[in-house]
Formats: structure tokens, C-alpha cells, sequence
């Protein structure tokens, strides 16, 4: 199959600058303020944005180690496929994050609940939309046997440099 090339459309910015102790999900990263800063040439479709109280961030992981197919997941002790788990280390690293929108002004993006580098670089921007984007009813696979064992806030001791970001 022909290679695909994506080119960044901006930039993310957030106070994390080492994979260590930052969190692993949104939802973990209550708090957690940033900002886009889009090129100007995407400036026009930023356009009805602002109505949106949710976006889904599409990011490359820039600082992703070699790919693997089995990793052991923060949240676990098994090994999982990587296509069972939110692990870094994919074939194509494409991370992807639920964020609150906070303002728009020009190209700059104001959010927050980010658990993602700073300087990373930002494939694309989605309206968050529940009736889109959550199943009414849904199976959560290995997450659910581990639930009880979550703490989803970022903990000593959580990484090991085998199990940096999954
Ligand atoms: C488990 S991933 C989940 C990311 C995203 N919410 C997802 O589901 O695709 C989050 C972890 O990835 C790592 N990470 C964040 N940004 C990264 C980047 N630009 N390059 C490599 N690793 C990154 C950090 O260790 C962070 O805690």
C-alpha cells in the first residue's frame, strides 16, 4: 500500500515535558490547561468551533520509542495487543484526546484536560459530539477486569521504562 503523508495543522502546547508522572488520559487531567496554536493558514476552519464545549484532538506522538505489539498497560498487569490499549508505541502513533474548549482567539486554542507533550504535533481537530461519539452501550474489554486497580491520577512509581505512556 502507498505511504500516506499527513502535515501538522499547529501544534500542541501543555506543561508537561517528560512522559513520566503526567497523565495518561484525559479524564485524569482535570486541570490540565494548554493550548493549540493552529497555523494561519487553517484559520478559517476554525469557524462555529467555538460552540463546542468538547473537541477530540488527533496528534502525532512525536516522542514515541520503537513500536511493539504487546505491551503491559498502566492500567494492567497482563499483556495486551497494542490495539487493545492506548499505548504510544503503535505502527502509526496517532494519539487521539477528548478536550474541553475553553476560547478561540484567532489561532490560538485555549483547553484543557490535556495529557499530552508539549510540542506536540496536531493532525486534526473534531467537534466532541455524544450522540457521534458515545455508544449507548459498550464493552470495555480488559479495562473493566482492571477498573478496580485504576488510579487514574498521575502516580509515583507508575512508569517503568518499560511501560513509559501505555
Ligand atoms: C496512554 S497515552 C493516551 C493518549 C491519548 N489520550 C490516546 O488515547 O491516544 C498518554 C501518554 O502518552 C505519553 N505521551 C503524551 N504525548 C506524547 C508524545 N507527543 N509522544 C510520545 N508520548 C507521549 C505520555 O506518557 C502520556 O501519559
Amino acid at each position: 500500500m502507498a505511504d500516506i503523508i499527513y502535515h501538522p495543522i499547529g501544534v500542541i502546547r501543555s506543561p508537561f515535558t517528560d512522559p513520566q508522572g503526567m497523565p495518561i488520559q484525559p479524564s485524569s487531567a482535570a486541570g490540565a490547561r494548554g493550548y493549540i496554536l493552529l497555523d494561519d493558514s487553517y484559520a478559517a476552519g476554525l469557524k462555529d468551533l467555538d460552540g463546542f464545549s468538547h473537541a477530540i484532538l488527533l496528534y502525532h506522538f512525536h516522542k514515541a520509542k520503537e513500536v511493539r505489539m504487546k505491551v503491559v498497560p498502566f492500567l494492567d498487569q497482563h499483556e495486551r495487543g497494542v490495539f487493545a490499549t492506548r499505548a504510544p508505541c503503535r505502527p502509526n502513533p496517532i494519539g487521539l484526546s477528548v478536550v474541553r474548549l475553553f476560547s478561540i482567539e484567532g489561532t490560538r486554542i485555549e483547553i484543557e484536560n490535556i495529557d499530552v507533550l508539549d510540542g506536540t504535533p496536531l493532525l486534526d481537530i473534531k467537534p466532541y459530539v455524544p450522540e457521534f461519539d458515545t455508544p449507548a452501550v459498550c464493552r470495555i474489554g480488559w479495562i473493566e477486569q482492571s477498573r478496580h486497580r485504576a488510579v487514574l491520577q498521575k502516580a509515583d512509581g507508575r512508569f517503568t521504562d518499560d511501560k513509559i505512556g501505555q
